[in-house]
């Protein structure tokens, strides 16, 4: 298995171009299952994730074409069977995403039950009953959600929790189903929004999407179209406060700011000078230690706990002391103990990190626990002095288009090596 190799103490600086958005293109492929005849889907970033559901996809007889610039083709016409099997699902829990248009479309779903992950339990409660209360026969055997149906019937749905991908299969469901449907309480993500968009551009009747209650109004058929991904915020953010650690100046080019507010007013209290502009982001932090800064997950529009692991990592060398809550998921902390293991002066109390900023980290051999905890070694193996090596990096391939080549373009030394 490869590791990365990282030789902190360099500022990067220089722009990158941002990849489309791993939370958007998962269900967005699964949506394909919906329409009526192919579908074109553009700006799909080249990750591991997205591999992952297009098997998935390819297993159930479902054709996929994919071109040299990642544009990929779905015909759903040629579906033999509805099952997404455990073996896949174990390696990534959004093939759950598959739930709603299986049921919605073909009246039939068996789906593995995703389990518990390295973040937390992620239990998928809230999927199952909104699916139940719209007519679905559902019943767990042999560790699978077996769900049979005839049309979906629209229903008045409040969600217990906030849940993002809880949302999007619901709002899968909903958009073949007979009737009205009502979302409460519904997640507001910028990769909800962009399912929706492109649920509408396949002739669904979605009103709302952005806001806490989503109106659909079911249809018969859906028909094909292409679409283009939006950028990837979490990302776009990574490489922001890669920029602001190592007291260098990035630019985040082709991303969509507004849906950065929350973790560019971070960056700003941490004392970096942050332009932006129509499609792109600039921070500056030359010459400047960041100080510490608070932070506080919560769904969208607060701050995103995909962004919390590489705050931890900025708070570990800034200024002051820093509080970060994780108020998601139950167990989104391993990468403290990792970071600990370099110097990183950090206490634990459930929820809540309080990281006294040093002046040093210290490279460490370190190990990816979870996609965005990986990011945050990266960070980490950035400032520190010496050489990091970070394994199990599968979890970064994840998430992160190249990361190594695009943190390589803005000065980084870090080179992928053979472990
Ligand atoms: N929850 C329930 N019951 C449910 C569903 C969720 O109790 O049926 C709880 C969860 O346990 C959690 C909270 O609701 O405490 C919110 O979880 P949510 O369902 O929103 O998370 P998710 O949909 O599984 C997506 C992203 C995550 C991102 C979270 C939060 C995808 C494929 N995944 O997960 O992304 O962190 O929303 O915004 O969209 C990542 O990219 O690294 C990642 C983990």
């Amino acid at each position: 298995m490869d590791k990365l190799q990282i030789q902190g103490g360099t500022p990067l600086e220089g722009e990158v171009r941002i990849s489309g958005a791993k939370n958007a293109t998962l269900p967005i492929i699964a949506a394909a299952l919906l329409a009526d005849d192919p579908v074109t889907i553009g700006n799909v970033p080249h990750l591991h994730d997205v591999t992952t559901m297009i098997e998935l996809l390819g297993r159930m007889g479902v054709s996929v074409t994919i071109d040299e610039h990642m544009k990929i083709e779905i015909d759903p016409s040629t579906i033999r069977d509805h099952v997404a099997p455990y073996e896949l699902v174990k390696t990534m829990r959004a093939s759950i995403l598959v739930l709603g248009p299986l049921v919605a479309r073909f009246g039939s779903a068996d789906v593995s039950l995703p389990g518990g992950c390295a973040i937390g339990a992620r239990p998928v409660n809230i999927h199952v009953a909104g699916l139940q209360a719209m007519g679905a026969d559902i019943s767990i055997e042999g560790g699978y959600i077996r769900a049979r149906a005839g049309r979906l019937q629209g229903a008045r749905l409040v969600l217990d929790t906030v849940t993002v991908t809880g949302t999007e299969n619901l709002l899968m469901a909903a958009v073949l189903a007979d009737g009205e449907t009502i979302l409460e309480n519904a997640a507001r993500e910028p990769e909800v929004v962009d399912l929706a968009n492109f649920l509408i551009a396949m002739g669904a009747k979605i009103e709302g999407a952005g806001t806490d209650k989503i109106v659909v109004q079911g249809v018969k058929k859906l028909h094909g179209t292409h679409y283009e991904i939006l950028p990837d915020r979490i990302e776009g953010g990574t490489y922001l406060v890669a920029g602001a650690m190592t007291g260098g100046n990035v630019r985040i080019k082709r991303t969509r700011p507004e849906h950065l507010d929350a973790v560019t007013a971070k960056l700003q209290e941490a004392g970096a000078k942050v332009g932006v502009g129509d499609t792109w982001i600039e921070v500056d932090m030359r010459g400047k230690r960041p100080r510490s800064v608070d932070v506080r997950t919560a769904p969208y529009p607060a701050f995103p706990t995909g962004m919390q692991a590489q705050f931890a990592a900025l708070n570990t060398i800034a200024d002051g002391v820093g509080t970060i809550i994780e108020t998601i998921f139950e167990n989104r902390f391993m990468h403290m103990l990792e970071m600990r293991r370099m110097g990183a002066e950090i206490r634990l109390e459930g929820n809540t990190a309080i990281i006294k900023g040093v002046q040093k980290l210290t490279a460490a051999p370190v190990m990816a626990t979870d996609l965005r905890a990986s990011a945050s070694l990266v960070l980490a193996g950035l400032v520190a002095e010496g050489r990091t090596d970070i394994e199990r990096i599968y979890h970064i391939d994840r998430g992160y288009e190249a990361i190594e080549e695009k943190l390589a373009q803005l000065g980084a030394q870090i080179k992928r090596v053979p472990n």
